[in-house]
């Protein structure tokens, strides 16, 4: 929304929340989220033509476009837990639109939704609306977090989806005007409803699949003495495969990939389509073996234990540049660790002591994960100390793993790092960011992921 307001300082963008905190950061200098260029985008429209506010009724009632953009998070519990997006959030706000509309609207579908979620929120509206005519538009967003204003400034594509009928078609016209303020018309694609609710499930679904196919090579490149970068050099030059999104790691983590493919996979079986939700699910499976990996490596390496054993965590977030922590593959890591008692010393330049805590403690809703099941009582989560510097969570450590690629842990004098470890010293590099070879010389044991020892 602060992009459109940048970009469009013709159309008035108000952004309501019934969170009185969420609205007042958003109005002070401390935005509540990290995210490069955003400080900058929101300072330059902020009560200009860019307004923060909790009077949810009164904006929406005045807004001709409303774009919802709720959160839609897995089920727990009930027809679908675990697979299916809940929607509860979404069907309070349509009806709360329903509610205070006085004019026509253009109701646009932002968060990612199932497929089909249109039709549902159609008959909601429709049912409620006293005669107002509402159309729905399904505008799914791309953006990934840590690149979100290079994204949204010059996107790939934007999607839009409505109905084929002659008012659908001008509703997709009026979203098209706005982004057409600076993206170029050959970018902004426009489909039916379902098409553009699907790409956005199967876009994540194939992401994360590239992922999950690289990650299940580097497993093989362990075993072979193959190095994983150099396969997915070799690989990503065919221009059918393409080289980016191919950099194997601890496995994936993110607010979007799993619960999307959960999503779709729930879906597929709801089709009666099995063998599809399958398919999908194994990407799943792999993200998860990879992280379990991760930890039985650790724990193999050091003698078969680390019970006791003080293990650095460099990064905690679920990827560089941001200080997200939703699904982070640290999560599990930590817990897979901590289940073989060993103390845990945290260092993430942008998550706090309490999220990392709360991370910790909390029961995650169990699918099929193996790492998940590991129950972590609450004295394991007293193993685990958190610190502002990553000299002082290496001090005295028998092991480090690395499981954010900040930029920073490239830089880092591993010399003093070495000299205050525990002999021998280890380095697991969940993100194969550091120079294994330099690392060697000074004198620490090194796994990467999918390389050569
Ligand atoms: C993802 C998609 O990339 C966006 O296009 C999409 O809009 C977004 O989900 C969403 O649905 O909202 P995001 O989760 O923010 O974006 O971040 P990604 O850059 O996709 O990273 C996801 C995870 O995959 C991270 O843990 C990252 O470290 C990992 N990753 C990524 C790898 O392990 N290897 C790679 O080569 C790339």
């Amino acid at each position: 929304m602060a992009m459109i307001a940048l970009k469009c300082p013709k159309i008035e963008v108000a952004v309501v929340d019934i969170s009185a905190p969420r609205i007042a950061a958003w109005n002070s200098d401390q935005l509540p989220i990290f995210e490069p260029g955003l400080d900058e985008v929101v300072k330059e429209c902020r009560d200009r033509n860019l307004f923060f506010s909790t009077n949810v009724e009164k904006h929406v009632a005045e807004a001709d476009i409303i774009f919802v953009s709720v959160n839609t998070p897995t089920k727990t519990r009930g027809l679908g837990a675990g697979k299916a997006a809940d929607l509860t959030y979404w069907e309070s706000a349509a009806r709360m639109i329903a509610d205070v509309a006085k004019s026509d609207k253009i109701v646009v579908e932002k968060s990612t939704v199932p497929v089909k979620t249109a039709e549902a929120i159609e008959k909601i509206l429709t049912h409620n609306s006293n005669g107002i005519k509402f159309q729905i538009l399904s505008n799914p967003e791309f953006l990934a977090e840590g690149t979100a204003i290079d994204d949204l400034r010059a996107p790939d594509r934007v999607l839009i989806g409505g109905r084929e009928t002659p008012e659908g078609k001008k509703a997709v016209q009026a979203l098209k005007e706005v982004y057409a303020h600076w993206v170029p018309e050959d970018r902004i694609i426009t489909t039916n409803l379902w098409s553009a609710e699907l790409s956005k499930l199967a876009a994540n679904a194939f992401l994360a699949q590239r992922i999950s196919s690289i990650n299940a090579m580097s497993a093989l490149c362990e075993a072979t003495g193959a190095n994983v970068s150099e396969v997915a050099y070799a690989v990503g030059k065919d221009s059918r495969i393409g080289s980016k999104f191919l950099n194997a790691s601890v496995g994936f983590g993110g607010s979007c990939f799993q619960k999307d493919i959960l999503n779709l996979v729930y879906i597929c079986e709801c089709n009666g389509l099995p063998e599809v939700a399958n398919y999908w699910k194994q990407v799943i499976k792999i993200n998860d073996y990879q992280k379990s990996r991760f930890v039985n490596r650790v724990v193999s390496s050091m003698f078969n234990t680390v019970s006791g054993k003080k293990i650095a965590v460099l990064g905690f977030a679920f990827k560089k540049d941001t200080g997200d922590t939703r699904e982070t593959p640290a999560i599990d890591v930590c817990k897979g660790l901590l289940g073989d008692k060993a103390s845990i010393s945290i260092y993430d330049p942008q998550v706090t002591e309490d999220q990392i805590q709360r991370d910790l403690a909390m029961n995650k809703f169990d699918w099929d994960h193996p790492i998940h099941m590991q129950p972590v009582s609450p004295t394991a989560v007293k193993q685990v100390s958190v610190t502002w510097d990553a000299y002082e969570a290496a001090k005295g450590a028998h092991g480090v793993c690395i499981l954010t690629e900040w930029d920073e842990f490239k830089k880092l004098d591993y010399e003093r790092i070495y000299d205050s470890m525990q002999k021998p010293a280890f380095i697991f590099d969940g993100r194969n960011v550091v120079d294994a070879e330099k690392l060697r010389e000074i004198g620490f044991i090194v796994y990467s992921i999918g390389k050569p020892l």
